[in-house]
């Protein structure tokens, strides 16, 4: 039976209860429903409403409740309720008859419902923010395996400069890091307990809210009821943090799809998180890379679904927030999934050193460096940077690197240029130049390293 009956002669249609219940979305909600309502018991016992036999009697078929559930997870969705509120009501007066009629005394749906909410983004928040430690630590790992591997850096997807693998891994790591803290930015900022302000107006019993909202593992509770009911500004920077985060997940994915195709050659992935093709026998396909990637669609899509449904809403409570969850659950799920996986990738991943070295000497990689060396020897920089174009117009004609020229034929272009530049030109001092803070020198990323550990 529906918790709103009374005012009602007619049944619901078929289609309209399949169209309002939200039991087969929230039932992921039962737990943090339960823990909620016993402390919604203690409350309004503390207001006079309950006697502490009643309250005990309730709370403790309210934990019978929870261990049934978590041991028989189906029988929620069995029941038929409308919800989760509904569920563990009917549940609670099937075991203690009237009394549980008694739990609802100044509470609604409307501010159950954002606590549930609430209590299960902090829980699941808590989660994500071990997964993203998890997978920098599968990063920093990487990075110390493979520290000094030399690849080439991209501009443009063309080959720009040398960089140490260690260096692409830490790029990385900055990237995750500041996920990690907008996500403890949102936690910190949804800490604040909905329960006990009832439809929208506030509830009616003179309770204390400042320890109903400690009970609870809150904070604080919320300012303003009205507010309260109707905001699901949790709900939208949760699925903002995660499409930031699996845009961070999906341009790691791509690199390493790149690294790893037949053209770049750069990595290996493990054979655990690679398939096969069912045609072509040769194939070995990152599909765990593509599926980050392809995942990340589906989460940008929830954040606007979300931003699009609280859009213009009138206050306070309307039922099109119903529609948070499925969204919400979703996104959560598939950030949490992705974050474990790229882990797994990462810390089965080896670098083919010789193909990035090859790879890092070919495409003029070290104009920059000839660049640079020119203006050592006194030339404008502007200057040094045609002289250098010209070279490598020739070097492209005659299909060499610039280190083959004869000293010769580098003085022609220009006449500053002695035997010293052949050591500039090597990786080794392409890369042990980039010493300042953030470079990619040998020195730099170790002390990077060093720093993240
Ligand atoms: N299932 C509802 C939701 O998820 C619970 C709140 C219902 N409140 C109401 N006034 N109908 O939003």
């Amino acid at each position: 039976m529906a918790l709103w009956g009374g005012r009602f002669s007619q049944e619901s249609s078929a289609l309209f209860k399949l169209f309002n219940d939200s039991l087969p979305v929230d039932y992921r909600l039962v737990e943090e429903d339960i823990v909620g309502s016993i402390a919604w018991a203690d409350a309004i016992t503390g207001v006079g409403i309950l006697t502490q036999e009643e309250c005990q009697s309730l709370k403790q078929a309210l934990q019978e409740l929870l261990a049934e559930v978590k041991e028989q997870p189906e029988s929620i969705q069995a029941s038929g309720a409308e919800d989760i509120h509904s569920f563990v009501e009917q549940s609670l007066i099937a075991k203690v008859g009237d009394l549980g009629k008694k739990l609802h005394t100044g509470r609604s749906r409307n501010d159950q419902v954002a606590t549930d909410l609430k209590l299960w983004c902090k829980k699941e928040g808590q989660a994500l923010l071990e997964l993203l430690a998890q997978l920098k630590a599968a990063l920093l790992s990487l990075a110390e395996r493979e520290l000094d591997a030399v690849m080439p850096g991209y501009t443009h997807l063309q080959r720009a400069q040398p960089v140490a693998f260690g260096h692409w891994c830490l790029a990385y790591v900055e990237m995750f890091e500041r996920d990690i803290s907008r996500l403890q930015d949102c936690l910190q900022r949804l800490d604040t307990c909905p329960l006990g302000t009832g439809a929208l107006a506030g509830t009616a019993y003179p309770m204390d809210r400042h320890a109903l909202a400690k009970s609870l593992g809150f904070a604080a509770p919320t300012l303003n009821s009205l507010d309260t009911v109707s905001d699901r500004d949790h709900v939208v920077e949760l699925c903002s943090d995660a499409a930031i985060s699996m845009m961070h997940l999906s341009r790691m994915a791509e690199d390493l799809i790149f690294f790893n195709s037949g053209e770049a050659g750069f990595i290996e992935l493990d054979d655990q998180v690679t398939s096969g093709s069912s045609l072509m026998p040769q194939k070995k396909n990152p599909d765990a890379l593509e599926l980050i990637r392809g995942k990340t669609g589906r989460v940008y899509g929830s954040l606007m679904g979300i931003l699009t449904t609280m859009k213009a809403l009138p206050l306070a409570y309307n039922k099109d927030m119903q529609e948070d969850k499925e969204g919400l659950f979703d996104v959560m799920d598939s950030w949490s999934i992705c974050l474990e996986m790229a882990a797994l990738v990462l810390s089965g991943l080896k670098v083919n050193r010789e193909n990035t070295l090859s790879a890092a000497q070919q495409g003029y990689a070290n104009a920059t460096e000839l660049a640079d060396y020119l203006v050592a020897k006194g030339m404008p920089f502007r200057e040094a940077h045609h002289v250098v174009g010209e070279v490598v117009v020739e070097a492209i004609a005659q299909k060499k690197p610039i280190e083959e020229f004869e000293l010769a034929s580098l003085q022609a272009f220009a006449g500053v240029i002695e035997e010293d530049v052949y050591q500039c030109l090597t990786i080794d001092s392409c890369l042990a130049k980039r010493e300042a803070l953030g470079g990619t020198s040998l020195t730099q990323v170790k002390a990077a390293l060093a720093a993240k550990g």
